[in-house]
């Protein structure tokens, strides 16, 4: 039964696809089945995991409005292997601009609608141990029924105030759909995902949020790295750029936080970590 994670806040620009693909990663080279959703339909995350691969656009207007009989339709229309192996991916397409409308126009007729992503994930469920979700900024009917779907959810925060007014709306907008449905995602929490540790003024943002959100603040913050948009150009996960700068210990360090990997897959971890070359991806460029 897969875990479903999704990276999820208002708020763009805050590093949801940036989490969302090397978490993804991480999870994946530890020896998890992963398969990863990319509703951000600016297809960063796509191209990142996918990068030179053919792919037709998915259906995301029947994945999300209407509810599958049988498995087989993810494996014919929406699900492709990634560059990396235990890595697969739905990807993005530029219908995720307009599904809004279809999912609104759909909720008129049945409020139901809005469980069918989750009850269509359903059917992929034991294929997979963690289905990871990155999506649109915004609040929107798209991630509603993102937030319906998951199990978890984690937002990646900016070090300002517009993300502090981002955190409180999506906990607003959880607990609403779970007075709706009969769900019961759990907000996992949230994180600085791209800030400078050092800066003045940082130690008394992260102390406020820490004192406003107490648990549902994650103490660990990824650093702004040059690393990260290397990574961007390259299209590569940052395991792949770097194994040891900043940013990919701090993602490292976050998973291990949560808890996201058993001891079985901590030493599979360890021994990707530890070996010269990344010997599980197909993408032979990979630095260490
Ligand atoms: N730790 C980091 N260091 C440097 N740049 C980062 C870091 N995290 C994210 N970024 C950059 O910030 C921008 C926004 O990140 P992204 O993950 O695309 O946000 P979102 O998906 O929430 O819109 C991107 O250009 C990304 O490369
Ligand atoms: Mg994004």
């Amino acid at each position: 039964m897969a875990k479903i994670i999704g990276f999820i806040i208002r708020k763009g620009g805050t590093g949801k696809t940036m989490s969302a693909v090397n978490i993804a990663h991480i999870l994946s080279v530890s020896g998890y089945r992963v398969l990863f959703i990319d509703l951000d339909s600016q297809t960063n995350s796509t191209e990142m995991l996918m990068e030179n691969a053919e792919y037709q656009y998915a259906d995301f207007k029947k994945l999300f409005c209407t509810n599958f009989s049988a498995k087989d339709i993810f494996y014919d229309e929406y699900i492709y292997e990634t560059n990396y192996n235990m890595l697969s991916c739905i990807p993005s397409s530029p219908e995720l601009d307009t599904i809004i409308y279809d999912i609104y126009d759909a909720l008129k007729v049945s409020p139901n609608v809005m469980l069918c992503l989750r009850q269509n994930l359903e059917l992929v469920s034991d294929d997979f141990d963690y289905i990871i979700i990155d999506t649109n900024p915004g609040n929107t009917t798209l991630n509603y029924a993102s937030i319906c779907a998951c199990d978890g959810i984690l937002s990646p925060i900016k070090a300002d105030n517009f993300s502090y007014v981002g955190v409180t709306d999506l906990l607003t907008t959880i607990n609403d759909l779970k007075s709706r449905y009969d769900i019961s995602p759990d907000f996992m929490g949230m994180f600085f995902a791209d800030v400078n540790t050092a800066a003045s003024g940082f130690k008394q943002l992260k102390e406020y949020y820490e004192k406003e959100y107490r648990d549902l603040f994650i103490p660990i913050s990824i650093r702004h790295s040059v690393f990260v948009s290397d990574s961007t150009i390259a299209n590569l996960p940052l395991l792949h750029i770097n194994k040891k700068h900043p940013a990919t210990e701090d993602y490292l360090q976050l998973v291990r936080y949560l808890r996201l990997i058993d001891e079985e897959h901590s030493i599979s971890l360890q021994r990707f970590l530890a070996a010269k070359f990344s010997r599980n991806a197909n993408t032979d460029s990979a630095h260490t």
